[in-house]
Formats: structure tokens, sequence, C-alpha cells
């Protein structure tokens, strides 16, 4: 039983939550620019009934159009499957808390690089994290399965991976997941996949889903990032065992208790077919666009970064080899060029910076500029 809570600061959260209200230029978002309230809903008369929505408290677990409308997305799932949840950092809280409280194994491993927060709230709830890596092979992030099979123990019970991945980019296809799932099988595991990425791919198909490949999955998404809604907090786990979905529930009961009513019904409306599509084919643009005008800027300067390109997320991680760590670097950034990026040091990869290119094509096009003026200074 956990007993005991104790959560390391979540440093990458805390710098964003510091300084991007207050700096000129941040470069640190990982979703797309997000989209309004009209945006979801033209029509004038609609607004007009959102408007006369009550504020009342909402369906606990999401309300029956909203599971639909999610479950819709998932092969041989319906409503039962689906917990609606805040965000999807409460999808993810739920999940370990509930994966360590009802299991005696307490350890999991975790895919690295990482998005710190399942780490985070796993040392935080006395669990034990053992990593396993993605490396570089012909130009792609790959997962080491050698390093997975490697890093699971007689104490482990979940695998937790990031699909698409954050802070690289990199998606993971059928054979990373088959191959995830048998090693899962192999050892009686649970499978915790973060797909909060999956719809912001820059070319091609969605990246696959977990939940079509392994059953012991525990899926966690959100509207967040590929729907440019994170102000809606609206999040949601998908789980096949539906009695599972239910255990985890009595916890969101403790956190939350319920989504918020305009929440639930904006979100309801983006995930119809065909606003959810139009939503995913603006996420595509902006991606797409503004990837290219970052994959030139970095090629021009090919002598201080290497990169591997996204394949989803509108995020890079490219390397650098100035003579500052990557910490020193965004810390005069901010201080000297207003510009907040991500170092690599908060995914435990120093000389790694994690450059987020969703948000306005000016604003991208200007921090590039700050950051060349603070190269310069550098070499
Ligand atoms: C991989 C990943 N999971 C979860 C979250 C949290 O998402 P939300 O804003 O929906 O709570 C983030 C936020 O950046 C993320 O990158």
């Amino acid at each position: 039983m956990v007993l005991d809570m104790r959560l390391e600061p979540f440093e990458l959260e805390r710098m964003q939550s510091e300084w991007e209200h207050v700096i000129d230029i941040n470069l640190t978002e990982s979703g797309v620019e997000p989209l309004t309230i009209s945006d979801l809903i033209p029509d004038k008369e609609a607004q007009k009934e959102l408007i006369e929505t009550k504020l009342a408290y909402s369906q606990t677990n999401g309300t029956m159009p909203l599971k639909e409308a999610i479950s819709g997305m998932y092969q041989g799932a319906d409503a039962d499957n689906v917990l609606v949840t805040n965000g999807g950092a409460e999808a993810n809280f739920l999940t370990i808390w509930n994966l360590l409280h009802e299991h005696d194994a307490k350890e999991i491993v975790v895919m690295l690089p990482n998005y710190m927060q399942i780490p985070g709230i796993i040392k935080g709830l006395n669990g034990v994290v053992s990593p396993f890596r993605l490396k570089i092979e012909k130009g792609e992030w790959i997962p080491d399965l050698e390093e997975l099979k490697s890093a699971i123990s007689k104490k482990t019970m979940a695998i937790a991976i990031c699909n698409p991945n954050n802070p690289t980019g990199a998606t993971f296809g059928p054979t990373y997941l088959k191959a995830i799932a048998e090693i899962a099988a192999d050892a009686h595991l649970w499978v915790v996949s973060d797909e909060i990425y999956q719809g912001a791919e820059l070319e091609g198909d969605s990246t696959p889903t977990m939940f079509d490949y392994y059953d012991k999955v525990i899926v966690t998404n959100s509207l967040s990032k590929a729907y440019g809604l994170p102000g809606l907090r609206l999040g949601w786990i998908m789980c096949s065992d539906k009695i599972n979905v239910t255990d985890l529930w009595a916890y969101s009961d403790y956190t939350t208790i319920c989504p918020t009513k305009l929440s639930d019904t904006l979100a309801t409306i983006a995930l119809q077919p065909k606003c959810r599509r139009k939503i995913l084919e603006r996420t595509s643009r902006i991606v797409k666009k503004h990837w290219s005008i970052l994959r030139e800027w970095l090629d021009e300067r090919n002598e201080v970064f290497e990169y591997v390109a996204p394949r989803a997320a509108s995020i890079c991680f490219p390397r650098h080899n100035l003579n500052v760590s990557s910490l020193e670097l965004t810390t005069r950034l901010l201080r000297e060029k207003s510009l907040l990026i991500i170092p690599g040091e908060h995914f435990g990869m120093p000389m790694h910076l994690r450059i987020g290119f969703g948000y306005e094509e000016d604003h991208l096009n200007a921090g590039l500029s700050r950051l060349d003026e603070m190269i310069k200074i550098l070499k």
C-alpha cells in the first residue's frame, strides 16, 4: 500500500509555469496554436445555446455522448471502456496511482527520454522507475528492446511508453508495438501508453494505438496537443478491462470529481467525426509548415546542431555542441533574450534542447533569431 507521497519538483512544468506568461517568446509549446470557442462553434445559434449552459457538476466519469465519441476512436471499445479526466495529466496520475496501489510489485519500466510526469509520480508514490532508452539507429529514434527486456525484473508490474514520444517527436509503429506487447505479455505486465500527440503527425497515418495490440493496456490521451485545446483540460483513459475503468473512476472521485460541464460539452463537439477531421487537418498543416521553417534553420546551422526529424508533435530535440550546458544556455536566453526553450536536462539529456514549433509562425521566426544572436555570442 502507498502510504507516503513526496513529489519531486516537476522541473519542466515549473519552468513553463513561471515564465511562459512573462517572457516575449515561448518556444516550449509542444501542441499547436489553440483554437477559440467560436472556431469550434461557428454557428451563432449554437453559440447562444452554449452560453445558456448551466454551470452545474457534470457526469463525473464523462457524459455518455463524450464517452461514445472517445470510444468510437478505438476498435471494439464502447463507453464503458472510457474514463474522462481533467487533461492527460490527471489520466496519467490516476493510472500510476492505481497501478502502484493495486500491485505488490512496485517497479515500472519507463521509456526515456519522456515527459517526466510519469517517472515523477512513480517516485513520489514510492515506486521504482526502471529506465529503458530510445536510441538513434539509421536516423530514427527507436526503443532499445534489449534494454527493455533487461530492465524488467520480478518486481516489475508495468511498462510505460510515450507514443508519439515527447521530447523526440518519434513515433513507433506496429512492429515496435507488437514487440513491446510480446515482452509485456511474457512477463504478465500492464502497459501504460501515453498517446497525447497521436493525430499530430507530420506525414502519413495516425500513430497506431497500443489499445489495438495488447489487452492489459491503459491508454492515456487528451485534447491538449493534437487538437489544440489545452485550456479545456480534457483527457481520458481507455482500458479494455471495464472493471479496471470503474476502479480508476473511484480514484478520480478523490482528485477532481468531474471534468467541467463546459469542457465536456465542447470536447463532445470537437470529437464528432467531421469536426475532429477538420481540427486534425489544421494541426497537420501547422506542424508541416512550421517544421519546414525549423528544419531549414537547423540545416543552416549544422556546424552547431544535429537532429533527428520528428515524425509527430510540434517539437524537435536537437543536440548542440556549444561550449555551455543547455541549462546555462536556456537560462541566458531567458534573462538576455526573453526567450523560453526547455533544456535537455529536464529530460535527463544534457546538450539537447526541446524546441517547440507549433505556435504562431512569427513567434517561431522571432525566437529562432534570438537563439541565433545567443549562438553568435557563445561561438
Ligand atoms: C506526453 C504528455 N503527456 C501528458 C501531458 C499532460 O497533458 P494535459 O495538458 O492534457 O494534462 C503532456 C503535456 O505536455 C505530455 O507531453
